[in-house]
């Protein structure tokens, strides 16, 4: 074999070993724990190898729970499939995942608390880090989803979900399951609309077999969030939905405002100094029990409006149009929920009004409003 041959061949193993596709969406490998450690590698629930869960590599106390294991009177289940894992203090699970360097991915997993007091995940990848509250409970069944979005600074990035709780229960500890991915396109303005991304159609992985959502949390955690265009400015969390498990009035995807005033929405967008604008937006319920009177508050530049909702928790919406003058060359738009409402099945998960397809619009004759 002469010198160009093996350099041929050398090129082409190169070629092939650079031909691996890059994750693109859904569960990542036994993101879901279906498949886990041998009996040899559990100390009852306890796993005691790094590598015994395939595709994941842990660190610390971490147990392999299966749906129905009872930890006092409290039964705990698992939302996907028959397992789950569960993370005790400073534990970890972490998989190498193949990605394309450069674009922006969402993460999504399922947590559920399983003691009563405060906890975090802190997940990370490519050197950026968030650190997800999981205090307030938003779902009925105790699991929640959550979202968290970074940019890929290499080909293969490490994704880490730690626990970085120091409890003095070893056997409390946030649960995990179905911990999905998805690369995010971030799409243009358009000369139909200024705004990015306005009927919120791009956005995190929703595991389609949860009926919860996923909750994007606000900036304060995440650099870059799952919504591309999009800000979640304050405090709390806004929740992602989809049209196969609420209503939902355009597309597939919408937001519900959670949290009142403390999960407000923002883009900035370009305008042009002392031209007008109309702002056009949808506000409905998701028919998710969230019932009565909902508010969601528009601002642009110096103008606002109030939008009241009257919900009967069967889904639905209506239209509303704000029109301002823009002072700058750049115009934040802002949405939040005027009022904390509750679900009426269970009176303890926050709910609010749906937000979708908004659009802003350049007007030429500036009408007196
Ligand atoms: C299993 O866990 C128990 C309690 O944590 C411990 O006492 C025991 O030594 C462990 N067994 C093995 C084989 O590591
Ligand atoms: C979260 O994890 C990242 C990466 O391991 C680390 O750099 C960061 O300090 C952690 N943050 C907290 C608050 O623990
Ligand atoms: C969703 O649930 C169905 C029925 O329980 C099951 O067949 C399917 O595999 C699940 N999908 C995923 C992604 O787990």
């Amino acid at each position: 074999m002469g010198i160009v041959a093996i350099v041929g061949t050398l090129l082409l193993m190169c070629a092939i070993a650079h031909t691996s596709v890059a994750f693109t969406e859904g569960l990542l490998p036994n993101g879901n724990f279906e498949q886990g450690p041998a009996r040899s590698e559990l100390n009852g629930t306890q796993v005691t190898s790094r590598t015994a869960i395939p595709s994941w590599e842990i660190s610390g106390y971490v147990e392999y729970i299966e749906s129905g294991h009872k930890q006092g009177d409290m039964l705990l289940v698992v939302p996907e499939g028959s397992y789950a894992v569960r993370l005790g203090n400073e534990a970890s699970i972490k998989q190498r995942v193949k990605v394309a360097g450069g674009l922006r991915y969402s993460l999504t997993f399922s947590a559920a608390r399983t003691c009563a007091q405060a906890e975090q995940l802190n997940v990370s990848a490519s050197g950026q880090s968030g650190v997800l509250a999981m205090q307030t409970m938003y779902s009925s069944n105790g699991w929640d989803s959550y979202a968290w979005a970074w940019i890929a600074k290499s080909d293969d990035v490490d994704v880490i979900i730690h626990n970085p709780g120091v409890t003095d229960d070893p056997a409390c500890g946030p649960l995990i399951d179905s911990v999905a991915m998805k690369a995010l396109y971030p799409p243009k303005p358009t000369n139909k609309n200024l705004l990015k991304n306005g009927d919120f159609e791009e956005g995190p992985y929703i595991l389609p077999n949860t009926s919860w959502g996923v909750l994007i949390p606000s900036n304060t955690v995440d650099d870059h969030c799952p919504i591309p265009g999009w800000m979640v400015e304050s405090l709390k969390a806004v929740k992602y939905l989809d049209s196969a498990h609420f209503s939902v009035p355009k597309g597939r995807r919408a937001v519900e405002l959670l949290a009142g005033k403390e999960s407000a929405l923002s883009q900035v967008i370009r305008t042009v100094p002392g031209r007008s604008y109309v702002l056009s937006f949808s506000v409905g319920d998701a028919k998710n029990a969230c019932m009565g009177s909902l508010m969601v508050e528009a601002y642009a530049a110096r103008d606002s409006l109030k939008v009241a909702y009257d919900s009967k928790g069967t889904g639905g919406f209506k239209r509303a149009a704000l029109r301002f003058r823009a002072t700058s060359a750049r115009t934040r738009i802002v949405f939040w929920s005027s009022y904390y409402n509750t679900r009426s099945d269970d009176l303890s998960s926050l709910c609010g009004p749906v937000l979708d397809d908004v659009a802003v619009l350049s007007v030429r004759s500036p009408k007196r409003l």
